[in-house]
């Protein structure tokens, strides 16, 4: 039982969803359509989307924003947390991901209460903002890791004073560390991190995360008032 054994920190993980997690048929499927489809199991761990739906509870959520939609799993525990008018837009690139997730959240039932955007995460973030979408209570941001910066830049100028932005793969094995890291996602988490440290408008911290999958972590940025 080390502590330090991957296969045991699943084990744990198993055992807290099966105390702590309702059962739900829609996420269930979700994954399930998402791996028949051939798409990467990187999704968030069930505790970690609850975690995601834990936020949007505590902030009344009305107006999530999510950056990386895979299948949607990660969106459908966000918009579990959603207040009862509330909605979630969710940024896709890849047409095949948006289609799964599509199918998932018209199966969930939740098709109405979640818009997917097809496109560059750049390209429709500069168009949330020149259509001045917002101002969103939530903000996860889980897409290519490169261009973290960029997008809790983004994240803050959709943002009002307490919204909170989560970002997701911060740690990366505790690779993050290494400055001289040829990994442009290692890169990626480090520019965000420069940039969010003096960026006076935000109060950040970082939890490094076990679990079923392994050594992470996210950052959790609020918006001061
Ligand atoms: N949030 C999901 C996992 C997202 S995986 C969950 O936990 O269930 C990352 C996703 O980001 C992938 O589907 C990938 O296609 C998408 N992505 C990568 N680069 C992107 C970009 N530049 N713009 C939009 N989406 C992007
Ligand atoms: C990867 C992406 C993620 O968002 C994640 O949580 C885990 C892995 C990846 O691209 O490998
Ligand atoms: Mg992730």
């Amino acid at each position: 039982m080390a502590s330090h054994d991957p296969a045991l920190w699943t084990r744990v993980d198993d055992y807290l969803a099966g105390a702590l997690l309702p059962h739900d048929a829609a996420l269930d499927a979700a994954l399930a359509a998402s791996h028949a489809a051939g798409l990467p199991a990187i999704a968030v761990s069930a505790m970690q989307g609850r975690m995601l739906e834990v936020f949007a509870r505590m902030l009344n959520a009305r107006r999530i924003l999510e950056i990386g939609t895979l299948g949607g799993y990660s969106t459908l525990w966000l918009a579990r947390g959603l207040a009862a008018d509330g909605h979630v837009v969710t940024l896709e690139s890849d047409p095949r991901h948006a289609q799964v997730a599509q199918d998932n959240f018209t199966r969930a039932g939740m098709a109405a209460r979640i818009t997917l955007r097809l496109g560059l995460a750049a390209d429709t973030l500069a168009a949330l903002q020149r259509d001045g979408t917002g101002p969103f209570d939530l903000v996860f941001i889980d897409a290519d890791k490169a261009s973290l910066r960029e997008y809790v830049q983004a994240a803050l100028a959709l943002s009002r004073p307490g919204t909170l932005i989560v970002a997701d793969n911060v740690i990366r094995d505790g690779a993050v560390i290494d400055a001289a890291s040829t990994d442009a996602s290692v890169q990626g988490v480090r520019r965000m991190n420069d940039y969010v440290a003096q960026e006076p408008r935000l109060a950040a911290t970082a939890l490094q995360t076990v679990g079923a999958k392994g050594y992470d972590g996210f950052a959790l940025m609020v918006v001061k008032s």
